[in-house]
């Protein structure tokens, strides 16, 4: 089985010769995770991953990188069941502590995720910033935390209703991002995934226009671009998120800069997330 590595291509190959591009031309491997937040135990997280993985065909499995990210308390489960049927799915973590250790009741580290076989880790999701009050300055110094223990972040910025209303949505998204990745390096950078995530659209059925979606992850990809050069920002994936399901990730994922998706709530019900994921390219 291939590594669930970023921007494979079947460009270039015998294979791929006169074959649609899988990945529109850009060399970014389609990125579909699902975000479980507060819901479902381990057992739950073991029949659904078993589902998930069950429905897909490893042809689809190699074209679009699937990724759950469980509670935390199922990451033990998904794991065991990932390893011993080696599913070619990855699997991560919603948050980590900034600190890689100590005195820090109830938090999760970095170095304890990547002990569990996480890739991935989401920070900065608006729930987060919402809940726990969560700032930039946070924000990026769990980015940091991620890197240091060996795993990827997925950044999520989004604005609120009114600063859409306000029409300020680009440079208040521009201005999160700049913030959140403070002190990360282009090296870091490089294999980072971005989330743009409307807070208006997350779980209320309500999705940006495919139109909407491309020109915010267009202009997170031009402000990337100015932090870290044309190069760097030409190959970091930028998802959307906000209810995002079967029936509209096809129209989401043909937009040129919109490399997959971050599903929360279609991400509960495999045959919804297994949609999404066969939305992305052909396998
Ligand atoms: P939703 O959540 O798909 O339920 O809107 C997306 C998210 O919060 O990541």
């Amino acid at each position: 089985m291939a590594p669930l590595g970023r921007g494979r291509s079947v460009r270039g190959t015998e294979k791929g010769k006169n074959r649609v591009s899988k990945d529109k031309g850009t060399g970014r491997r389609t990125l579909v995770a699902g975000n479980w937040k507060m819901n479902l135990n381990h057992l739950e997280a073991i029949a659904l991953v078993q589902k998930i993985a069950f429905d897909l065909k490893p042809a689809e499995l190699e074209t679009v990188e699937v990724v759950v990210i469980p509670p935390f308390t199922d990451l033990r489960s998904v794991q065991t069941l990932v390893d011993g049927d080696k599913l070619a799915l990855g699997y991560g973590g919603q948050d980590l502590s900034p600190h890689g250790s100590g005195a820090h009741t109830g938090d999760i580290s970095g170095p304890l995720l990547a002990k569990l076989g996480c890739s991935y880790v989401v920070v900065g999701h608006s729930e987060r910033r919402a809940d726990h009050h969560e700032d930039d300055a946070q924000v990026a110094a769990k980015a940091k935390a991620a890197y240091a223990a060996g795993i990827t972040p997925i950044l999520c910025v989004g604005e609120v209703e009114e600063i859409r209303a306000a029409g300020t949505h680009v440079e208040h998204v521009l201005g999160q991002l700049a913030g959140s990745l403070a002190g990360i390096t282009a090296e870091q950078a490089a294999t980072i995934v971005i989330a743009y995530e409307p807070v208006w659209a997350i779980g209320t059925g309500r999705t940006a226009s495919a139109q909407d979606a491309q020109d915010m992850c267009a202009a997170v990809r031009g402000q990337l671009a100015r932090l870290y050069g044309d190069e760097v920002a030409a190959g970091i994936r930028v998802l959307y998120g906000g209810s995002v399901k079967a029936a509209n990730a096809g129209e989401l994922f043909t937009m040129p800069d919109v490399d997959g998706g971050l599903v929360g709530g279609a991400s509960l019900v495999a045959e919804e997330f297994v949609g999404i994921v066969r939305s992305g390219p052909p396998a």
